[in-house]
């Protein structure tokens, strides 16, 4: 990149420039470029000197082109920026050179930016490529966005053609949830409503382009925000591990505590450098080297936060997607997810909501398939863990790309996902972790398959323990190590002093998950019916359990309230109508339904014996690892 604004205290706002090519990208930037004194000396007379020699007439566009020559001989990512000064004080356009570079940069995040302006051309309108850039400014959660309506000197500055693309403009960007964008008439060529108010178009009475450039808003300083510490490397010198990476967003201080995710390593900030600056912290997009206090071990594609604010760590990664690939996306399909340093196999579980807005104004399409250029909400299953954050939490955190051989075949954001519980650190500072000598590996050639945790979560009633107790079996008959943990059971043992109220649930949750977890470290699977009505506790669950690196499936055992109800076999409902118990879930407590569970069996419309058998299916490719067995 030719230049980075790195004072955190007064970011320029990037502004991207998007729009159909064709539409007057090149010609306005170069305008604008010139007009504000921009360029560097001698520049503009250059290349008015080289189409005189070439014998052809100047154009706005070579300027930017030659620009974007200069900038080509000296970067390797392929959106350049552009400083501009305002009236207001500076701001930086970001720029791709054509349509797919536009898609690309924006989805990979190559383009980050906090405002756009799209450009539509009078005389064509709105095309197909104009609508697809402003849908995915608003995928990408851009909500500042102006229209430059340009070559108004093509039809002649009549208000009524600028009124008319106005109107289809706002029909359009209603449907994709971009609402009260602000429309300038422009002739870029001809110079009008771009720095200056335009004589030709006394009509229009708002801003000209630079004027409304600096009605944009910067971005909230990143510092502010939770700890995300992205490991790039770690480099070895004698015993002294320096840990590199970047900071993404908050703020690293000497002597925090940190925690490196998805495996839990807890280590303290011993020196901070910035080389060969040693600092005393670090703020959102420094490039450090740390070194901590215990000799942690923490590989690259980690990720740090504060104990306090940590981010998700999960097997599924459920969020919209913009899809770029050669061949349709369908369910099953392997990708790889990278985000930030991390790099892992998925495969494609669901997909839902399939958007392609190049095909109608409202763009909705029905087919089970996501098109080229095309987006959908997707849940991806995940081969190992992986650490993330809501995209409208910490969007560097909550960005992701899909790659499929070895190309750029999409890019996403994360829309759900839940932050798990707050976590109960060690009392005593003088414990250590032992280590066995067996590894998972041992234990999964000696059985033919991977431990794991299927987590049943539902209301009382709705069939977990009967599921579980079948699903035993049917393991048991066909080989597996494999044991169950009911919560009823539990509560009458080592659970046996937790009651009801939402703290015992959160302490019910985590020692079952953490019993769970050194079973299946064990080799086993084990199967947990537990209502575990709170989401953050199931997701705390499957924290505990992915960092003892084995698998976790979490099932919503659903039946409707009122079934559970009318089945009630413990005639705890029953009591719970009566008033004589309190707190129970469905009645007077809470239950808060899994959003994207890995499977749902729905136990008001198939036996058990169907249940259990769809369980079955999805469950033994997932952890048999010997072929036929
Ligand atoms: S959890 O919410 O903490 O996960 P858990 O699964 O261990 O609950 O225990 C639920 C079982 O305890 C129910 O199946 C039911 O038999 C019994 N129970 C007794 N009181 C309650 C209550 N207030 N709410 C829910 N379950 C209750």
């Amino acid at each position: 990149m030719q230049s980075t604004e790195t004072s955190s205290t007064a970011p320029a706002v990037r502004i991207v420039i998007a729009g159909s090519v064709d539409h007057g990208k090149s010609t306005l930037v170069g305008r604008l470029l010139h007009e504000t004194g921009s360029l560097a000396d001698g520049k503009m007379a250059a290349v008015r000197e080289a189409c005189l020699r070439r014998g052809v007439e100047f154009e706005w566009a070579f300027l930017t082109d030659a620009l974007q020559a200069e900038r080509d001989q000296n970067v390797t990512i392929d959106a350049a920026q552009i400083g501009l000064r305002t009236p207001g004080g500076r701001v930086l356009l970001v720029d791709a050179p054509g349509h797919e570079e536009f898609l690309k940069n924006m989805v990979t995040g190559a383009a980050s930016a906090d405002a756009a302006l799209l450009i539509v051309a009078a005389d064509e309108g709105w095309r197909e490529q104009s609508r697809r850039h402003a849908y995915l400014l608003g995928f990408l959660g851009l909500r500042q966005i102006k229209i430059i309506v340009n070559k108004l000197d093509r039809v002649e500055f009549s208000e009524p053609a600028f009124r008319r693309l106005q109107e289809d403009g706002r029909t359009y960007l209603k449907t994709i949830g971009i609402e009260g964008a602000e429309f300038i008439p422009v002739s870029a060529r001809a110079g009008e409503n771009v720095v200056a108010k335009s004589p030709a178009m006394p009509w229009y009475v708002g801003p000209s382009v630079l004027e409304a450039l600096d009605g944009f808003t910067a971005p909230l300083p990143l510092d502010d925000q939770p700890l995300r510490f992205i490991v790039q490397d770690v480099y070895r010198h004698g015993e002294r591990r320096i840990v590199a990476g970047r900071v993404e967003s908050g703020t690293l201080r000497l002597g925090d505590e940190i925690v490196f995710w998805p495996y839990h390593k807890r280590a303290t900030v011993a020196s901070i450098e910035r080389w060969p600056v040693v600092l005393d912290s670090a703020g959102a997009g420094d490039s450090i080297g740390i070194v901590l206090e215990s000799s942690a071990f923490v590989e690259r594609g980690a990720i740090a936060s504060h104990p306090r604010d940590s981010p998700i760590v999960s097997n599924r990664l459920h969020g919209s997607l913009f899809w770029l690939g050669r061949q349709d996306l369908v369910c099953g399909m392997h990708c790889r997810i990278k985000l930030g340093t991390q790099d892992v196999l998925a495969r494609v579980a669901t997909i839902e909501r399939i958007f392609d807005p190049g095909r109608t104004f409202d763009g909705e399409t029905a087919t089970g398939s996501l098109p080229r250029h095309g987006a959908a909400e997707v849940s991806l299953e995940l081969r190992r863990p992986l650490v993330f954050d809501r995209h409208e939490r910490i969007a560097s955190c909550g960005r992701f790309v899909v790659q499929m051989d070895h190309e750029i075949a999409g890019g996403g954001i994360v829309t759900r996902g839940e932050y798990p519980g707050e976590r109960r650190e060690t009392k005593s500072a003088n414990v250590t972790e032992s280590r066995g000598l067996i590894t998972a590996a041992d234990h999964a050639s000696r059985h033919g398959h991977r431990g794991g945790v299927v987590w049943l979560t539902g209301l009382s009633g709705a069939g977990k323990s009967t599921i579980a107790r079948a699903l035993e079996g049917e393991l048991f008959t066909r080989g597996l190590l494999v044991s169950v943990l009911d919560g009823d059971n539990l509560r009458r043992g080592l659970n046996s002093d937790l009651g009801f109220a939402p703290a015992d649930r959160v302490e019910n949750i985590r020692r079952t998950a953490e019993v769970a977890r050194l079973l299946a470290d064990a080799g086993s699977v084990v199967i947990v019916a537990l209502i575990s009505p709170y989401r953050a506790d199931r997701a705390h669950a499957r924290r505990i359990a992915l960092e003892g690196g084995g698998d976790f499936i979490e099932v919503y055992v659903n039946a409707p309230l009122a079934v559970c109800e009318q089945r009630d076999p413990k005639h705890l409902y029953q009591k719970a109508r009566a008033g004589s118990i309190r707190d129970f879930t469905g009645i007077d407590a809470p239950y808060e339904e899994p959003e994207d569970p890995e499977i749902v069996i729905s136990t008001s419309q198939f036996s058990i014996a169907e249940s259990t058998d769809q369980l079955l299916e999805f469950l033994l490719p997932r952890v048999m690892t010997v072929a036929g067995s």
